[in-house]
């Protein structure tokens, strides 16, 4: 199992979570978050404006995943995420060494 936490502009969290329904990636947690990657934000723009600080509003998407599908997800988020301006965003990916669902007590990838 993978964790995948991927940040991504604001605006292409509805266009993403559609996609990642119709893939059936059903659990996703999701945070508002503010950030700066290289440029320390200020060379990036909000809205069309220029943001006079360099903590700009970013969403942050976490997603557990079998093994087997998070190179699918990954080209998901890319496939959308990506404007190939600076500021499009980063994804994350690490090991997750168990996963647990309160209700049935399940355990591991059928938990997911
Ligand atoms: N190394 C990092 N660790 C944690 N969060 C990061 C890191 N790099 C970027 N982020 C987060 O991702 C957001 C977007 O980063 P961004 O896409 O600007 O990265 P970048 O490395 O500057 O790439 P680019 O040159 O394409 O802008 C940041 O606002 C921040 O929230
Ligand atoms: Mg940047």
């Amino acid at each position: 199992m993978k964790k995948i936490e991927a940040i991504i502009r604001p605006d292409k969290l509805e266009e993403l979570k559609e996609a990642l329904q119709a893939a059936n990636v059903h659990g996703i947690t999701i945070r508002q978050v503010l950030g700066c990657g290289n440029q320390h934000g200020w060379t990036e723009y909000y809205r069309s404006n220029e943001v006079l600080m360099n903590l700009l509003p970013k969403v942050e998407l976490k997603i557990v995943a079998n093994d087997s599908d998070v190179e699918n997800i990954v080209s998901i988020i890319i496939s959308i995420a990506k404007t190939g301006e600076v500021g499009d965003g980063k994804i994350f990916i690490s090991d997750i060494c168990e996963c647990i669902r309160i209700r049935t007590e399940e355990r591991g990838p059928s938990a997911i």
